[in-house]
């Protein structure tokens, strides 16, 4: 097998798309594939995970968010079938699930676990196409799950990738995009923004993704591996309250929405008022949704911020956005936790470190580190030595870099 990954949307813009990071993991699941289901080789895809650097819980109140389409993802196997049944494996997860799609409904069923993702994808492609076959699947991944580096958008997006090209359908990115999103809000019942799976979708080699969701618009800004690195720092806390938490801050922010709309003035979007309306309407609101808005709305200003210095290649101002993020995700939108925190400041507090904060919806899991490049190795030690020396846990460090999108794997 040759490592050259081929884009499959027609609108590829010709950009180079380097080999995966992982080929012994692209066999397993091919192994996998041919063992499970015999027959001619499968066609191989990948889809990134992502990290966020500064846009934190914008996405779902209509702001602007900056997130980095990792070399890490998800690889598929997969395989048209002629009839309506849908095979689903992974290297990662015991459960196998084998269904036929007429008992597909408009919802997941909890025992399909970690397959309702690509059920739902399936779902949702099928409502936009009319392709009514099934597909045989073997998904194998190097992002670790429920972590926020978005493996659940990574599965989805390339689900979405592999059945276009498998039917021939020739959706574009943001198309494949927003079945994915659908796939994990109407049928696995997230109420998530479309950040992770448009950063997925739309990763570039060597850029980040300045997503405005209330478009969506989107563009993409350089980002140089040269001058800044991007740490992440495991907690290996597990996200227990990811879900119901996350559902709660989404509900919080449509009460502040509600309570601007009457008092200031009726805007789109939480994320389109200002400062000083939001002031304005303090004695309005209650201590929880005005905290909710002010971070929704300090953080518009942090990306605005976070952008014109990528563009000035200036990523000592880029660092101090994400701290100042951080802060306001810990004191404003309570999404953080002392694991969190303390990864954090300790990341800090070492030399060639220009910023750090949580990534994803928070509530444990990961944080990220912007450093000079060359310092991974002391900072991931010292920032693991007080880690440990608090929590008694060693914490995982790994330097993500800029992959180069998702596409086929010829
Ligand atoms: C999760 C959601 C995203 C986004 C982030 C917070 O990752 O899936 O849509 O809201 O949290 O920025």
């Amino acid at each position: 097998m040759a490592w050259l990954a081929r884009d499959v949307a027609h609108e590829f813009d010709g950009s180079s798309m380097s080999a995966p990071t992982r080929p012994a993991l692209l066999d397993a699941v091919v192994g996998r594939f041919r063992g499970e289901f015999g027959g001619a080789a499968p066609r191989c895809f990948f889809a990134p995970g992502r990290i966020n650097l500064v846009g934190a819980h914008l996405d779902y109140n209509g702001g602007d968010v900056l997130p980095m389409a990792v070399d890490r993802g998800i690889y598929a196997a997969a395989a048209a079938r002629p009839d309506g049944l849908l095979r689903l494996r992974s290297l990662d997860q015991q459960l196998a699930v084998d269904l036929d799609v007429a008992a597909v409904g408009r919802r997941m069923r909890s025992e399909w676990g970690w397959a309702a993702y690509p059920i739902g994808v399936w779902h949702g492609f099928q409502q936009r196409t009319g392709v009514t076959k099934g597909f045989d699947v073997v998904f194998g991944g190097d992002v670790p799950m429920a972590s926020g580096l978005s493996s659940s958008a990574a599965i989805e997006v390339v689900t979405a990738l592999a059945l276009d090209a498998l039917h021939g359908t020739r959706l574009d990115r943001q198309q494949l995009a927003l079945i994915a999103h659908r796939a994990e809000t109407g049928f696995v019942g997230v109420r998530c923004g479309i950040m992770d799976q448009f950063a997925s979708a739309l990763g570039r080699a060597g850029q980040v993704l300045l997503l405005r969701c209330a478009g969506p618009r989107w563009e993409h800004v350089p980002f140089d591996p040269q001058a800044c690195e991007v740490l992440v720092m495991d907690t290996k806390k597990p996200r227990h309250l990811a879900k119901s938490g996350f559902n709660e801050r989404v509900a919080q922010c449509a009460t502040a929405h509600e309570i601007l709309r009457t008092h200031v003035r009726d805007l789109p979007h939480l994320a389109s008022y200002s400062f000083a309306e939001l002031e304005s309407s303090r004695e309005a609101m209650d201590e929880v949704s005005f905290r909710r808005a002010r971070h929704v709305v300090t953080e518009m200003e942090r990306t605005a911020f976070a952008v014109a210095a990528l563009r000035r290649h200036d990523y000592a101002t880029l660092g101090a956005q994400l701290d100042a993020s951080h802060r306001s995700t810990a004191v404003d939108f309570d999404v953080s936790c002392d694991e969190l925190d303390v990864i954090t400041d300790a990341a800090r507090a070492c030399d060639g470190v220009f910023g750090a904060r949580l990534t994803g919806a928070g509530f444990g899991g990961c944080a990220i580190a912007l450093l000079r490049p060359g310092s991974s190795a002391s900072v991931g030690r010292r920032v693991g030595e007080a880690f440990t020396a608090r929590f008694g846990l060693q914490p995982a460090f790994d330097v993500l870099r800029i992959g180069s999108g998702p596409g086929e794997i010829a």
